[in-house]
């Protein structure tokens, strides 16, 4: 059975070069902050204990790691003197936990749940563990000084590697794993006498290795250790993260007819059989059940779809949305913060805002919920079986009774009954004969100024 885990990340550092007011791990991949992904990717571990190290933008850091998992624990350092002393920065979580300590970076989202599984297996045999890739350009990283195969004797900075030691192409991805209290007290006697003047997480291995104690490295595709350190990389990180949520989605049933043009956020949820035509943005908390069609150039947020639900083209749904089995949106339809029942259709040019409607709802094209005065949002209802004719102001808050019917026209300023029919029209003047004359009325004003423009000009 695997050791208990806590997971720390660290997330303190400024990001200079993302030349940004945020904190550069609050910065956002598929709508959700860097830090998300990092612990998205450390909750395949199950930890019991989950802790960020925050320092630029602690308190707005902390937090976000609070919206990502309730549970997560923060600590603060004070000053980025390095990973290791980053690490140590944890301790007032950490000294009673007995365990396996992994430590992840907040900037590299892109780790996956089988390497840290591999790391994990790896421990099996291995005291301490640590994450390496064979580098296109090894450039700055930390080198692996290996010994066989995968035995590991220590991990050197670039900035302090010999020239025999840059030339290796193993370099370190920044994760590593062992036993937690062991890792703690090698931390201890870290020091700072490098070319960084930085307390080194990194130097853990050789201060293992001294103490007797077993390093492997375990290797991964560069890919996965895509740090993210300017506004570059956070364009290549979109991409690469749309890319895969994409495969995600068509995995796990769902057809994408132009796969490169639907774009997703995080905590995008999509069942079997649903039909995504081009074109779509799905923001964050959006939930879209089996056999729905979202049909082209569609914006849904924080929108639950049940099944069987077609919405689109051109719908955009916000603000807490709730659309039952069913339901059927049409183009250019707003919905905000508004829960409709089952088999609803509302199909043309319309806005539902802070609106609740009941079961088989017919919402004709043109139909506005009138829901701010300027000052305050207020809600309209609506029942059951209701028919609401074409160009309908419903002016909140309001309420209409199951199976009422809303003429054509009407602004509804006050409650309607239920089985009512409501009606508020000007009512309509037919002069016979009349139009012709009307005609040539404005025929010949429209020649005279005309004349009148000819002579001035
Ligand atoms: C680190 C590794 C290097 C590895 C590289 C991979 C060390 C000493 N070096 O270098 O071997 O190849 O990552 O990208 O570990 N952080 C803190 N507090 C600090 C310092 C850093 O929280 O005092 C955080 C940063 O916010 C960041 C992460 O730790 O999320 C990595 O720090 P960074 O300065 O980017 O490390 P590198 O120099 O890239
Ligand atoms: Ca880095």
């Amino acid at each position: 059975m695997a050791r208990t885990s806590a997971v720390v990340i660290l997330a303190a550092g400024k990001g200079t070069r993302m030349k940004s007011d945020l904190p550069k791990v609050l910065h956002p991949i598929g709508n959700a902050p860097m830090l998300h992904h990092a612990m998205q990717a450390a909750s395949a571990l199950s930890p019991d204990l989950m802790i960020a190290v925050v320092g630029h933008g602690a308190e707005a850091v902390a937090k976000a790691a609070l919206d990502f998992d309730p549970e997560a624990k923060s600590s603060v350092q004070t000053e980025q003197i390095g990973t290791g002393h980053a690490v140590l920065a944890a301790r007032e979580h950490l000294d009673a936990f007995e365990g396996d300590l992994f430590v992840l970076f907040g900037d590299t989202p892109f780790i996956s749940a089988d390497t840290l599984a591999r790391m994990r297996s790896a421990r099996a045999t291995a005291d301490f563990v640590a994450l390496g890739f064979e580098a296109a350009d090894p450039g700055k990283y930390g080198r692996f000084v290996l010994e066989d195969d995968d035995t590991l004797t220590a991990i050197v900075e670039a900035k302090d590697a010999t020239s025999d030691q840059l030339a290796i192409r193993i370099c370190n991805s920044g994760l590593m794993c062992g036993d937690c209290q062991t890792m703690l007290r090698l931390l201890e006697k870290v020091e700072n006498d490098n070319a960084q003047a930085e307390y080194y997480l990194t130097d853990v291995i050789s201060l293992a290795r001294a103490d007797g104690f077993l390093c492997q490295a375990v290797l991964c595709d560069e890919a996965e250790t895509l740090g993210i350190n300017d506004r570059i990389q956070l364009a290549e990180a979109e991409a690469i993260f749309q890319e895969s949520a994409r495969r995600n989605a068509m995995a796990e049933g769902a057809t994408l007819v132009a796969p490169e043009t639907v774009f997703f956020s995080l905590d995008t949820k999509i069942g079997r059989d649903v039909l995504i035509h081009p074109n779509n943005v799905f923001g964050p908390k959006v939930l879209i059940g089996d056999h729905c069609e979202i049909k082209p150039f569609c914006n849904l947020t924080d929108t639950v779809l049940e099944a069987d639900v077609k919405i689109g083209p051109f719908a955009h749904t916000r603000g807490g949305c709730h659309l039952s089995n069913g339901v059927r949106i049409g183009n250019f339809v707003e919905l905000k913060n508004a829960t409709l029942g089952e088999g609803t259709k509302a199909g043309h040019l319309s806005y539902l805002g802070d609106s609740q409607l009941g079961a088989d709802v017919n919402v004709g094209a043109g139909t506005i919920t009138c829901n701010y005065n300027g000052f305050e949002k207020q809600r309209t209802t609506i029942g059951d079986d209701v028919f609401v004719g074409v160009q309908t102001a419903l002016i909140a808050p309001v309420e209409v009774g199951d199976g009422a019917y809303i003429g054509t026209g009407t602004t509804v300023t006050k409650n309607v009954p239920a089985d009512a029919l409501a009606l508020s029209r000007t009512p309509q003047v037919n002069r016979d004969g009349l139009a012709p004359r009307l005609r040539e009325k404005f025929k010949a004003d429209g020649e005279r100024a005309k004349a009148r423009k000819n002579e001035a000009g």
